[in-house]
């Protein structure tokens, strides 16, 4: 598994925030945890939804203050997608949940692209970075993170639509989403990991979306399944995810081997591995699948990445 080429498509930069460097960067930005020690932290990896997730994922983002802390971070993620086999990774970043804390937008900008500036000549990984919309914050801030994010002198791939799902459509984000395709930002979104089927149709048709990313529940609308596949839009899975988040009930019950045997153009992804037990290594590994479907796997991430198809000759 790790030996073969592949792209991550679905990773949150944030969600690689691992327990020794949450209490690593809180003792050197003098921040009191709430927990004692990394065990302590750890025991609290336990969710029943996507939300009691979210919860955690934001408390623990107190802890990335400088530029230098997600320099580090986004260093340390790259270091070890390398050994799971990435050559290509379009990672997502949610400046609103810094700003929000009052960090300036560029320290984020610049220390995460410092890491990624590198990542070519260190790692031998290709990147680009998918600025995502925290969807359960207004569209007006979107606009204004969009606009900052414009403005600023960071290379952006994309636009990605994350956190807590359910009540919060892609319709809400039409005007952030044209704006940004009017920039030339690929569009992605999360859609149909908890939210209904018909939050995929709304991303594919009102935001022009590439690529959704989960999109598991589409199983549940043949007439989705027929288009994502006739299309062959890409979706991002994330299984570790999918059974931590309780969104599936176990790995043996996921729906990956039956997405792929509906045509899907599915590829495997972490979402937040430092919290869901692996990085996209250990996500293959544990669908226990044959090995030339694993090869597919990785061949399906290439193809659905933003490479050039230069560049994807020559990873596929
Ligand atoms: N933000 C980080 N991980 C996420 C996920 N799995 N779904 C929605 N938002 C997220
Ligand atoms: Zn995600």
């Amino acid at each position: 598994m790790s030996r073969l080429p592949k792209a991550e498509l679905h990773l949150h930069l944030e969600g690689t925030l691992e327990p020794e460097m949450i209490f690593r960067f809180a003792e050197r930005n003098s921040i009191r945890l709430p927990y004692v020690d990394v065990d302590e932290l750890a025991a609290r990896y336990r969710f029943d939804s996507l939300q009691s997730f979210l919860d955690l994922y934001y408390a623990n983002m107190a802890t990335l203050l400088t530029g230098e802390d997600f320099a580090e971070m986004t260093e340390a993620y790259l270091a070890r997608a390398a050994v799971a086999g990435v050559r290509h990774a379009e990672v997502f970043l949610d400046p609103q949940a810094h700003t929000a804390r009052g960090i300036p937008l560029d320290a984020v900008l610049e220390g995460v692209t410092s890491a990624l500036g590198t990542a070519e000549q260190r790692h031998g990984i290709s990147t680009g970075l998918i600025v995502a919309i925290l969807r359960d914050q207004s569209a007006e801030s979107a606009m204004t993170t969009l606009d900052a994010v414009l403005s600023s002198d960071v290379e952006v791939l994309g636009i990605g639509l994350d956190s807590a799902e359910v009540g919060h459509p892609p319709s809400k984000f039409v005007e952030v989403f044209a704006k940004a395709r009017a920039n030339g930002l690929r569009a992605v979104a999360h859609a149909g990991e908890e939210g209904p089927p018909s939050y995929i149709w709304e991303a594919l048709d009102l935001l022009q979306v590439e690529r959704i990313d989960h999109g598991v529940r589409c199983l549940e609308d043949d007439a989705l399944v027929h288009r994502l596949a006739a299309e062959q839009i890409p979706l991002t899975v994330c299984p570790l995810s999918n059974v931590r988040l309780q969104v599936v009930p176990d790995l043996g019950r996921h729906p990956l081997p039956e997405m792929l045997d509906r045509n899907l153009l599915v590829t495997v992804n972490s979402d937040d591995p430092a919290y869901f037990g692996g990085y996209v290594d250990d996500n293959y590994a544990a669908l226990s699948l044959p090995p030339e479907t694993l090869r597919q796997l990785a061949a399906n991430s290439i193809r659905a990445s933003f490479l050039d198809n230069t560049r994807k000759s020559d990873l596929l």
